[in-house]
């Protein structure tokens, strides 16, 4: 069984070359049930580093995860409107104005939506370059 396998790994160190057999390795590793195991924390750590970030942690993932935030991109008013909608629909609870701005300073500055200086006649906010055609 041992020569077998050995021969199996020699015959694909042969065939493909040692990079790719690291490559595989590492993909191994990442794979690993460790991993999977810590998914559910890294879904609450891709929020970008900055002021706020504590207070959207704290308000934001109780009932959804961070990935929900990170998908959208908005301008300011429209996080604003999102956050009266998370409040009068899905029971987000009152925030009081100076928690409220601070979330909304963060979600506007690390999810907001860059001004492109590119000509843009419809007057769009795009979060991408518009297609130049
Ligand atoms: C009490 C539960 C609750 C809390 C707290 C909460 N949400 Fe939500 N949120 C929801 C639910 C439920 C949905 C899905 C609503 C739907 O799609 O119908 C949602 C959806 C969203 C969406 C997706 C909107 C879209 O259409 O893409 C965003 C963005 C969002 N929430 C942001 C926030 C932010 C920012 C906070 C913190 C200020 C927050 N939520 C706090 C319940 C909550």
């Amino acid at each position: 069984m041992e020569t077998f396998f050995k021969k199996g790994v020699m015959n694909i160190l042969h065939k493909y070359g040692p990079s790719t057999v690291r490559l595989i390795l590492v993909i191994c590793l990442f794979c690993s049930p460790s991993n999977i195991a810590h998914g559910g924390d890294l879904q609450y750590q891709e929020l970008p580093p900055g002021e706020g970030r504590k207070q959207v942690l704290e308000n934001c993932t109780a009932c959804h995860s961070t990935a929900i935030i990170l998908q959208n991109r908005m301008p300011r008013m429209q996080w604003d409107q999102t956050l009266t909608w998370m409040q009068e629909k899905q029971g987000l609870w009152d925030l009081g104005p100076d928690l409220r701005k601070t979330i909304l300073d963060y979600l506007s500055t690390h999810r907001g939506v860059k001004k492109l200086p590119s000509h843009n006649p419809l007057g769009h906010q795009y979060s991408y370059r518009p297609n130049p055609l």
